[in-house]
């Protein structure tokens, strides 16, 4: 069974060929981040047009590296349905539709979020149920993974999402974008004890984030800065991300505890998103996990950040559901997990 894959609801589009084995037969993405770097942030109108400029040319590769000449060979047409930038999902969903009309394979609509949330059954043999911390730039949960089409979120952030808030921080230093691997990488030279931040919800029930109010902190100490040099650009990279591992490392013990209150003990942590590629964050995760005797799994970080293979191993495990979808599916730019 091999079934392609389509990923288009942020700023990479991304096509990919994936087995029922876990063998990525192709795997081809073409990132828009030069195109949305000059504004710091994604612009969605520059996003869609974009998708639509390349998806077919991604789609051609694909197919060619998988060495698959007709599209009868595959088993279905998998691709993001939300949640998302409407624009690009409504390329990615055309695209798709286009293709099962035309050959009559089945179409599967995948929550962008379950693509996250079991990417790691892709890269290991990790069993359901297992709690999984999605982080990204558009996503910020604690999901209760109980098995392919059934999730629990535990919390969530009220306001920014993790990776967002590095972006915004590394903005407001005139850092440049995506924010998170420049802020951790000056964080490196900087002393994380130099400021004094607030940690938001911390101490509070719950497992829910919030993140504007240690934004907002960091924008005072900035605006408040005579001289911007590069030793106060580290100290506050490193204050920030030791500020945010503190937050996470009280969030995820509430959550560990809320998961344990509904299932009972899970062996699994798994860590899904862009912001999994942060090292000094994953040495805290790890050590939380530790702390509570569970395992912590990531995918590689190319399987982390947005991706097609996600979207296509999505699709595979929906497909072995017989979770196939209608030629009517609509794409969603809402579409909470638990709605599924
Ligand atoms: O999963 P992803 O590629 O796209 C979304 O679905 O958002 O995640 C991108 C986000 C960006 O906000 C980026 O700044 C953040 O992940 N990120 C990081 C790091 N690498 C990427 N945040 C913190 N530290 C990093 N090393
Ligand atoms: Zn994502």
């Amino acid at each position: 069974m091999q079934i392609l894959g389509i990923e288009s609801s942020c700023d990479d589009t991304s096509v990919a060929i994936v087995t029922k084995h876990k063998d990525i037969l192709a795997h081809v993405s073409k990132s828009q981040i030069a195109q949305h770097a000059p504004f710091g942030g994604v612009v969605p109108e520059i996003a869609s047009r974009a998708h639509m400029d390349i998806l077919h040319t991604l789609i051609q590769q694909a197919m060619k590296n998988a060495n698959i000449q007709d599209y009868k060979q595959l088993d279905a047409i998998a691709v993001t349905a939300g949640p998302g930038l409407i624009g690009g999902l409504i390329v990615g969903v055309m695209m798709a539709k286009g293709i099962a009309h035309t050959t009559g394979l089945p179409l599967i609509g995948v929550n962008h979020l379950e693509g996250h949330a079991l990417t790691v059954r892709l890269t290991n043999d990790i069993p359901f149920p297992y709690l999984c911390l999605l982080v990204s730039g558009g996503h910020c949960q604690f999901l209760v993974v109980h098995g392919v089409n059934h999730y629990t979120k535990l919390g969530g952030t009220i306001d920014d999402a993790l990776g967002e808030a590095f972006d915004k921080v590394a903005k407001m230093l005139g850092l440049g974008y995506p924010g998170g691997p420049i802020v951790e990488q000056l964080a490196r030279n900087g002393d994380p004890h130099a400021f004094e931040l607030p940690k938001p919800l911390c101490g509070k029930k719950g497992c829910d984030f919030s993140f504007s109010g240690l934004k907002t902190a960091v924008k005072r100490i900035i605006d408040n800065q005579h001289t911007i040099d590069d030793d106060f650009i580290n100290n506050i990279c490193a204050s920030f991300q030791r500020c945010v591992a503190d937050i996470i490392k009280d969030r995820m013990r509430r959550a560990i505890g809320a998961c344990n209150d509904h299932i009972g003990s899970v062996k699994h942590f798994v860590l899904a998103g862009g912001v999994a590629a942060n090292q000094y964050l994953n040495a805290t995760i790890s050590q939380t996990c530790q702390e509570h005797g569970m395992e912590l799994v990531a995918p590689p970080i190319k399987l982390c950040t947005d991706n097609g293979a996600m979207i296509a191993w999505a699709g595979i495990e929906r497909f072995q559901a017989n979770l196939i979808d209608p030629i009517t599916l609509t794409p969603k730019a809402r579409w909470p997990l638990e709605a599924l």
